[in-house]
């Protein structure tokens, strides 16, 4: 039986966790540094949420006055869904007494409700909606929230969700990673601005790519390195007990088509001459040059800090580049292996990089843009 159980855990979807409010905070201030209007009258939906949990919720009800927000909509996924999906069920029932069984539980802020619907709390998601000062104490917050049973579960693919978005100006939300590509292209067909949080690996994904190397879509502010730590319903997988909840680190970043600042900002970089001599990665310094691949005419840059300014050629970076990544600055022309291809595009080589018969990991494929504009 517990091999079983183990199983069943190690196959489970792992979609339950929790962003922290100072995760979204950071990034969101990106966004309102660059355009301090960027939310005003907008309608913003918060999809795949869980607003009795959710910081995403707090977030935006919290800042709805100053943010002049004309309405606040986040819509959760039905419990037994939930469980359905995640096959948390089978290891996780006896086990739901400290914080992350939370996430499977009716909150007391429900049960307290009029409301409340024993028939409905498990099978039905939940809609919350925030337009104005419902209880008249002079501020707009959480707790003017106007909330009621959703007619189905609270998938983003149901027609009374998809109607939602379709009334959406802005979707923001950590979307289940598990369909990631189905909810991109959900976001995508309705043409909405957007913030969401992804895995890292993602922006090599055939439906991402095409986007990022168009300039249609871009990393969020917050950089890469480090990843971001949620609070996780998966007992199975934690990294970390800080303050008493489970936490797991996340290799993620955000992807948006709201514009900020950093985006803009170029990097600052040596020549390749200055490259050879003082970087301070062995692989580059006190070499007489670049190497160059054996099999596409491109010369490799192992690290985004060390692309010389002055190379007018091809050059090969890894995908953390992207996280870097000015449009201002750089071009994307290209990509080793297939990340899909934006329209119009017919140099992508479809195959690794290699040098001397060595295959290189994935590399993104650039150019200066002052050189090749
Ligand atoms: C990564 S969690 C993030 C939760 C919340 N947005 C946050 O960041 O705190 C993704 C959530 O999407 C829910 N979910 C999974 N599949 C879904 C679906 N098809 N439609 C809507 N929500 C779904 C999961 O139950 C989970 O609560």
């Amino acid at each position: 039986m517990a091999n079983t159980n183990l199983t069943a855990a190690k196959k489970a979807k792992n979609d339950e966790f929790y962003t922290q409010y100072h995760d979204i905070e950071r990034e969101m201030n990106a966004y309102l540094e660059f355009n301090p209007n960027v939310f005003r009258d907008k309608t913003i939906l918060l999809p795949c949420d869980d607003p009795e949990w959710s910081n995403f919720t707090k977030y935006f009800a919290q800042n709805f006055k100053t943010f002049g927000l004309k309405k606040l909509i986040s819509t959760s996924y039905a419990i037994d869904s939930k469980l359905a999906y995640s096959g948390a069920m089978s290891t996780h029932t006896q086990n739901q007494h400290n914080s992350a069984g939370n996430f499977y539980q009716t909150s007391l802020f429900e049960l307290n409700c009029p409301q409340f619907d024993p028939t409905k709390t498990n099978s039905h998601g939940k809609i919350f909606v925030l337009t104005d000062d419902e209880n008249r104490d002079n501020r707009v917050d959480i707790n003017d929230l106007q909330w009621q049973y959703l007619d189905g579960d609270g998938d983003f693919r149901s027609d009374e969700v998809k109607r939602l978005r379709d009334e959406a100006d802005i979707i923001i939300t950590n979307p289940p990673f598990s369909l990631f590509r189905e909810f991109l292209a959900w976001i995508v067909e309705a043409n909405k601005d957007f913030a969401i949080l992804a895995n890292k690996n993602a922006v090599t994904y055939k439906e991402v790519f095409p986007l990022i190397a168009s300039n249609q879509v871009w990393c969020g502010r917050t950089e890469w390195s480090g990843g971001l730590w949620f609070e996780t319903a998966n007992l199975d997988d934690v990294d970390a007990v800080i303050d008493g909840r489970n936490m797991k680190n996340v290799p993620s970043m955000w992807l948006t088509n709201i514009d900020h600042g950093r985006r803009h900002q170029p990097l600052p970089l040596m020549t390749m001459e200055q490259n050879l001599k003082f970087s301070k990665h062995k692989e580059i310094r006190g070499k007489d040059h670049y190497e160059h691949y054996d099999n596409y005419d491109a010369i490799e840059v192992p690290y985004t800090d060390a692309i010389p300014s002055d190379y007018g050629g091809v050059m090969g970076v890894p995908i953390s580049f992207l996280d870097k990544y000015c449009p201002e600055q750089f071009k994307i022309i290209g990509c080793s292996y297939d990340y899909g291809r934006p329209e119009g595009w017919n140099n992508t080589i479809n195959m690794s990089v290699s040098i001397n018969g060595r295959n290189i990991y994935k590399r993104i494929l650039i150019t200066q843009r002052s050189s090749n504009s």
